[in-house]
C-alpha cells in the first residue's frame, strides 16, 4: 500500500536520573516519518519534544521501545558513528549560538560538515556557494564571524550546514522560537523550499500549533511526555479532538476555529492518583475514571489517535470535515 517509513518512533519512552530519583521525560510515544514528509512535534515546556529529538539523533538513552531510522535500529552508540554521512540525520536548534562556532567564519562551520568522502576543497566550495544562495544568504556571509551576523541570517547558516552533508531527515528543534515574527515565515519558507528540492523530512518541534500546522503534515500533541493526540495536521490544528489540543488551539489566536466548550480550567491542588490522565487536573471534562484510569489511545478514522476516556470514535465526524 505505502513505502515503508523513513522513521519509526515505537512505543519510545525515556526516563533521566535526577540524583537518586528517575524522571520519566517520555512515555510510549509513537509515530513514524515518511520520506519527504513533515511530523510536527507540539507540545507546552517540559513535554518531552527536545528530549524525542535528541533520541532520534542518538543523543539520549533510550529506556524502553525503540527508534528504526531506515529500518535501522537507532542507538546512540551505532548512530553516532555514521551521523556526518550522505542520507542520516541532522539538527537545527532554536539558538544557532549554540551550534556555530563563534570564533570562527561561519563558511569554515559550514564546510565542516562535509562528508569525509566528499571533502574535495574545489567541491566544497562549490557547494556551499550554492547552499548560501539556496537559503538566501548573500555569498559576503561566508567570511563572518557568527556575531556579526543577524538571528534570522543565523538560523539560515545552521539550515545550511545541516544541509551540507545530504541528509535524510532533520530534527528542527524551535527553530524560529527566538526569531521576530516577521523574519520567522522567512526562515520557514527556507525550511519548505529544501524540503521541496532534496526530498527531505524533518521532525518540526514548536510549542506554536500555528507554527507547527504550518510546517507540518501530520501533528503528535505531547503533554507531559505522553501522546494525547496525533493526527493530520489540519485536524489536529482546526477541529481539535482532545481537550488539552482544544485549549492550545484557543491559545493560538490566528486560526479560526469554532469556539470550544470549556476545555481547562484551574488546576487543581492534587495530581492524579493511581495512574490516571496526566491532563485530569486541567481538564474541564475530567470525570472519576480521569483521575484513576489511564486514558487507552482510541484509533480515529483518519489514522490519528486521541488518548482521551471520552473519545468516541463512532461519533467523530472529524475525519469527514472539508478542512
Ligand atoms: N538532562 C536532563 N536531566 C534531567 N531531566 C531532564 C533533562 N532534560 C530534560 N529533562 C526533563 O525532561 C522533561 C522533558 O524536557 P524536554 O526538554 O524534552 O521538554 P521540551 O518539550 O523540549 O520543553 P521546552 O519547550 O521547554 O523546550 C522535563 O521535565 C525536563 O525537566
Ligand atoms: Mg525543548
Amino acid at each position: 500500500m505505502s513505502e515503508s517509513p523513513l522513521l519509526e518512533v515505537s512505543d519510545l519512552t525515556i526516563e533521566y536520573r535526577r540524583g537518586i530519583h528517575r524522571v520519566t521525560a517520555v512515555s510510549d510515544v509513537n509515530f513514524t516519518i515518511r520520506a519527504g514528509r513533515t511530523l510536527g512535534l507540539v507540545g507546552e515546556s517540559g513535554s518531552g519534544k527536545t528530549t524525542i529529538g535528541r533520541a532520534i539523533l542518538g543523543l539520549v538513552p533510550i529506556s524502553a521501545g525503540r527508534i528504526l531510522f531506515d529500518g535501522q535500529d537507532v542507538s546512540a552508540d551505532a548512530h553516532r558513528r555514521r551521523r556526518r554521512e550522505p542520507g542520516q540525520i541532522r539538527a537545527i536548534f532554536q539558538d544557532p549560538y549554540s551550534s556555530l562556532n563563534p570564533s570562527l567564519p561561519v563558511a569554515v562551520s559550514v564546510a565542516e560538515e562535509v562528508p569525509r568522502s566528499r571533502r574535495v576543497r574545489s567541491e566544497a566550495f562549490a557547494r556551499l556557494s550554492d547552499l548560501f544562495d539556496r537559503v538566501g544568504l548573500p555569498r559576503a556571509v561566508a567570511a563572518s564571524y557568527p556575531a556579526r551576523l543577524s538571528g534570522g541570517q543565523r538560523q539560515r547558516v545552521a539550515i545550511a550546514r545541516a544541509l551540507m552533508s545530504d541528509p535524510s531527515l532533520i530534527i528542527c528543534d524551535e527553530p524560529v522560537s527566538a526569531l521576530d515574527v516577521s523574519v520567522q515565515a522567512q526562515v520557514l519558507n527556507v525550511l519548505k523550499d529544501a524540503q521541496r528540492a532534496n526530498s527531505l523530512s524533518y521532525c518540526f518541534i514548536g510549542h506554536d500549533l500555528d507554527v507547527v500546522r504550518y510546517m507540518s503534515d501530520w501533528i503528535v500533541v505531547l503533554y507531559r511526555g505522553r501522546v494525547l493526540e496525533d493526527g493530520p495536521a489540519q485536524t489536529v490544528a482546526r477541529r481539535p479532538r482532545h481537550p488539552y489540543t482544544q485549549a492550545l488551539v484557543a491559545a493560538s489566536p490566528e486560526l479560526d476555529r469554532p469556539a470550544q466548550p470549556r476545555p481547562v480550567r484551574d488546576p487543581r491542588p492534587e495530581p492524579p492518583r493511581g495512574g490516571g490522565c496526566p491532563f485530569a487536573p486541567r481538564c474541564g471534562f475530567a470525570e472519576d475514571r480521569c483521575w484513576v484510569e489511564l486514558p487507552p489511545v482510541h484509533p480515529a478514522a483518519d489514522g490519528g489517535h486521541v488518548a482521551c476516556h471520552r473519545y468516541d470514535a463512532a461519533a467523530d465526524t472529524t475525519a469527514g470535515v472539508l478542512l
